[in-house]
């Protein structure tokens, strides 16, 4: 039986569907749920595209008093070119992080979860990912097969394959 269970989300459409079966499980066995995300500060910009396409993120957080938009045109990946400042990246990718796993957490406590946490934390992902979930002594971790990488690409994603060879406890891959 298990007693606690951790899902990282990058807030990609396969993420989104461990996040569904997480608070699927969590709440059919009544047990708490942590969202984790990862911030990365060094994403392609591709993948920094779709992680602001996803469920309008950038919308969202741009509506913030705290960070000035009004140049913020085009792509997202603009944000990061060097001729801007490294706070302002900083503080966009937190805001947007902490965004993500707040839609996640609202999701699991609709799917019925009574107990939902979230999470974020830095650095190589698979290993962040692993770091989270020991923290809240999970003893499940979900994850999707595929997260905001290559798109078309058929084989497993680099984190979700870390992930499953080093974890110590159960993981679920969702496809
Ligand atoms: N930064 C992150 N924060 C939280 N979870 C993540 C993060 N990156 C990946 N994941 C988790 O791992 C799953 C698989 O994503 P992964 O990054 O392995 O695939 P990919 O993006 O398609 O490939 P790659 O990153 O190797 O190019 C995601 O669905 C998500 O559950
Ligand atoms: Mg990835």
């Amino acid at each position: 039986m298990h007693k606690h269970i951790f899902v990282a989300t990058d807030g990609s459409d396969t993420a989104m569907r461990a996040v569904d079966l997480a608070a699927e499980i969590a709440a059919k066995f009544e047990v708490p749920l942590t969202l984790g995300h990862v911030l990365q500060f060094d994403k392609t910009s591709e993948e920094l595209d779709r992680m602001a396409e996803s469920e309008h993120l950038v919308e969202h957080v741009s509506r913030s008093p705290h960070i000035n938009f009004q140049s913020m045109t085009g792509s997202m990946a603009d944000l990061f070119a060097e001729s801007r400042p490294r706070d302002d990246s900083v503080r966009v990718m937190t805001m947007i992080g902490d965004e993500l796993v707040r839609r996640g957490a609202d999701r699991a406590k609709d799917i019925g979860v009574k107990s939902v946490h979230t999470t974020t934390s830095q650095g190589d992902p698979a290993d962040a990912i692993l770091g989270m979930a020991e923290e809240v002594e999970a003893d499940m971790i979900v994850v999707g097969h595929r997260g905001l990488g290559a798109l078309q690409r058929w084989l497993q994603g680099s984190v979700a394959e870390k992930v499953n060879k080093d974890a110590r406890t159960t993981v679920v891959t969702v496809r």
